[in-house]
C-alpha cells in the first residue's frame, strides 16, 4: 500500500538527511509503499539548484539502488527550497511550492514536516509552518522531531509548548531511533509469545537486567554538540530508558499505540527517584582517556577537536534504575553506555535467580541475552549435565542469530518509523508524558554531577569504563555478564 504525501524536510543539506532519511525513504518506494504520489521539499540554507540536491540524494543511495534508472526516478521527486527560518517570505515561498507540488503530484493536502536540526529553530518553525499557512488543516499533518527534545524538563517543556502551537500530540513523532531497531521491537515477541519467559518474566524469577549500549567511536565531528549533551542526556534519558520501559512493562491489554503507551508511560512514570545519597553510590560517570586497542592509538577526549579544555562532560554512564511496581519493585535494571569502549555492541541480559543445588551440585543462573545490534538474535545459558558417569552440572548456550540474508532485509530503524508515520501509528515514538517523566529524573542525576558530588572517573579508551561500574555491580553481589574486554585482552588485543 502506498500513501500519497508531500514532505518536507528541514536540514535537506546535514548529515542525518544524507545518511539516513534519503537512503530509508528509498527503500520505502522500493518496497511499494512510496508510489508515484510522493514529493520531497529539502530546506535548508545553502543555495542548491535541484539538480544538486538530486545527485545528493542520489550519491547518499550508495549501492542500494538495482539501475541508475530507479535512482534518478525516485530522486525526481525531490525539489529543494533554500530557507532561511526566521524569513516569512521563505515560508510563503514554501507554501507555494507546497501547493505546486501537492496539485502536481496529487498528494491529497497530506504532509510530514521532519525537523532535522538543532532544537532551538523547532518553535520558529512551528509557529511559521501555522501563521503562513503551510499547516493549514487540510489532509494529514505530521511532525517528526529528532532529539534532543530538550536539555532538561524545563527547556523539554518549553520546547513541548512551543510545538502544541502548531501540532496536537496525536501529530508529534518524536523519533528514538532505537525503537525502530528491528531487535528493539523483537522484545515484545520474546517476551510475550513465549510461555516459558512470560510468566516468570518479574521479580519472583528474574534477579537483575543488564542494558548496554557499548560504542567503540569516540565523538569523531561531533564534539561541538556533544561537550553540551554528556552520555548521560545523549542515550539514557531516552534511548535506555525507551528500551528499559519495553522490558519492564505489564503486558498491554493489545498492540495497539494506546494500549502499549499506556504500559510504557506506568513504567516511566513508576521509575524510583533516588535521593541525593542513593544516586552518589548508584550513577557512575566517567571521560576517556587515551588508550590502544589491538595496536592503533587513541587520544583522550580532551585531545578531540571542539572540546572545551577541562572539560568535565561525560563519555560514559552507567548505574542502575529501579521500576516500582508489583512486577519488578527492587530489582536492579544496569545501565551502561559510552564511548571509546572496547567493542559497538548493544545488549540486554536478563539474569534469573538462582537455582538450588541439585543432588550436592552447584547451578548457574539461566540468562537470557537480546543482542541488539550489530548482530541481532538471542542466547540462553541453561544448566546440563557433562559427558561422563559422573552427575556434574554445565552450563550450555542455546543461541540462535539472524542468518545475513535475514539481516539485509532487516528495515533500517528509520525506514520502519517512516513506515510507521505514513501509517499514523506513533506506537514506537517518544510520548510527551515519557520524555517528561525521564527528564525530571535525569535533571536530579545532572544536578548531584554538577555539584561536583560524583567523581569524574577516567577510563582508558579500550576498556569498558571505569572501575567503579565493576564496583557498583558488585555492591549487588553480581557482575556485568557481557565482558568484551576480557575477550580482547585474552587475544592480547588491549
Ligand atoms: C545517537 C547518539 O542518538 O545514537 C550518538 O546521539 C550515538 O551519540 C548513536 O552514537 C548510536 O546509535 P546507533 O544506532 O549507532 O547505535
Amino acid at each position: 500500500m502506498s500513501s500519497p504525501v508531500l514532505f518536507t524536510i528541514f536540514g535537506a543539506s546535514g548529515d542525518l538527511a544524507k545518511r539516513k532519511l534519503y537512503p530509508s525513504l528509498f527503500r520505502l518506494y522500493k518496497a511499494g509503499h512510496l508510489a508515484e504520489n510522493f514529493a520531497v521539499i529539502g530546506t535548508a540554507r545553502r543555495p542548491w539548484t535541484k539538480e544538486f540536491f538530486e545527485s545528493t540524494v542520489i550519491e547518499s543511495l550508495g549501492k542500494l539502488p538495482d539501475n541508475a534508472r530507479q535512482a534518478h526516478e525516485f530522486a525526481s521527486h525531490f525539489y529543494y527550497q533554500s530557507h532561511d527560518v526566521n524569513d516569512t517570505d521563505h515560508y510563503l515561498a514554501l507554501r507555494n511550492l507546497q501547493e505546486e507540488l501537492g496539485k502536481k503530484y496529487q498528494t491529497e493536502n497530506n504532509k510530514v514536516f521532519f525537523l532535522s536540526m538543532a532544537p532551538e529553530f523547532f518553535g520558529t518553525i512551528a509557529k511559521h509552518l501555522k501563521s503562513e499557512e503551510i499547516v493549514d488543516g487540510t489532509g494529514f499533518e505530521r511532525l517528526i522531531i529528532e532529539k534532543p527534545f530538550g536539555t532538561s524538563l524545563e527547556t523539554a517543556e518549553k520546547l513541548n509548548e512551543e510545538l502544541a502551537q502548531t501540532f496536537k500530540e496525536d501529530q508529534i513523532y518524536r523519533i528514538d531511533h532505537y525503537l525502530g531497531k528491528e531487535m528493539v521491537q523483537n522484545i515484545f515477541a520474546v517476551r510475550f509469545a513465549n510461555i516459558i519467559f512470560e510468566n516468570i518474566w518479574n521479580r519472583d524469577f528474574i534477579d537483575n537486567v543488564q542494558i548496554s549500549f557499548a560504542e567503540s567511536i569516540g565523538v569523531e565531528d561531533r564534539g561541538g554538540y556533544y561537550d553540551h549533551s554528556g552520555a548521560l542526556k545523549d542515550m539514557i534519558q531516552n534511548h535506555a530508558l525507551q528500551v528499559l520501559s519495553i522490558l519492564a512493562m505489564d503486558k498491554p491489554a493489545s498492540f495497539n499505540e494506546c494500549d502499549v503507551r499506556a504500559e510504557k508511560i506506568k513504567v516511566f512514570q513508576n521509575l524510583k527517584q533516588q535521593n541525593d545519597e542513593e544516586i552518589k553510590r548508584n550513577f557512575v560517570r566517567g571521560q576517556y582517556g587515551s588508550g590502544n586497542i589491538d595496536g592503533q592509538s587513541y587520544p583522550a577526549y580532551l585531545d578531540e577537536p571542539n572540546i572545551a579544555e577541562n572539560s568535565q562532560t561525560e563519555t560514559f554512564a552507567g548505574g542502575v534504575f529501579f521500576v516500582e511496581t508489583d512486577r519488578f519493585r527492587d530489582v536492579p535494571f544496569f545501565f551502561r553506555t559510552g564511548k571509546r569502549l572496547t567493542e559497538k555492541g548493544t545488549r540486554v541480559t536478563i539474569t534469573f535467580k538462582k537455582a538450588e543445588d541439585i543432588f550436592g551440585q552447584h547451578s548457574e543462573q539461566n540468562v537470557l541475552t537480546i543482542y541488539i545490534q550489530p548482530t541481532e538474535g538471542f542466547s540462553l545459558f541453561i544448566n546440563g549435565k557433562e559427558v561422563g558417569s559422573t552427575f556434574s552440572l554445565t552450563p550450555a548456550k542455546l543461541s540462535w542469530r539472524h542468518s545475513a540474508a535475514a539481516l539485509g532485509n532487516s528495515p533500517e530503524a528509520y525506514e520502519k518509523l517512516f513506515f510507521d508515520v505514513l501509517n499514523g501509528d506513533s506506537t514506537n515514538f517518544s510520548h510527551w508524558d515519557e520524555v517528561k517523566a525521564s527528564w525530571s529524573l535525569i535533571d536530579q542525576i545532572v544536578r548531584v554531577w554538577a555539584n561536583n558530588e560524583s567523581p569524574l572517573h577516567s577510563y582508558p579508551a579500550g576498556s569498558m569504563g571505569p572501575q567503579a561500574i565493576f564496583d557498583l555491580l558488585e555492591s549487588y553481589d553480581t557482575e556485568w555478564h557481557w565482558k568484551p574486554d576480557i575477550w580482547y585482552r585474552e587475544r592480547g588485543l588491549l
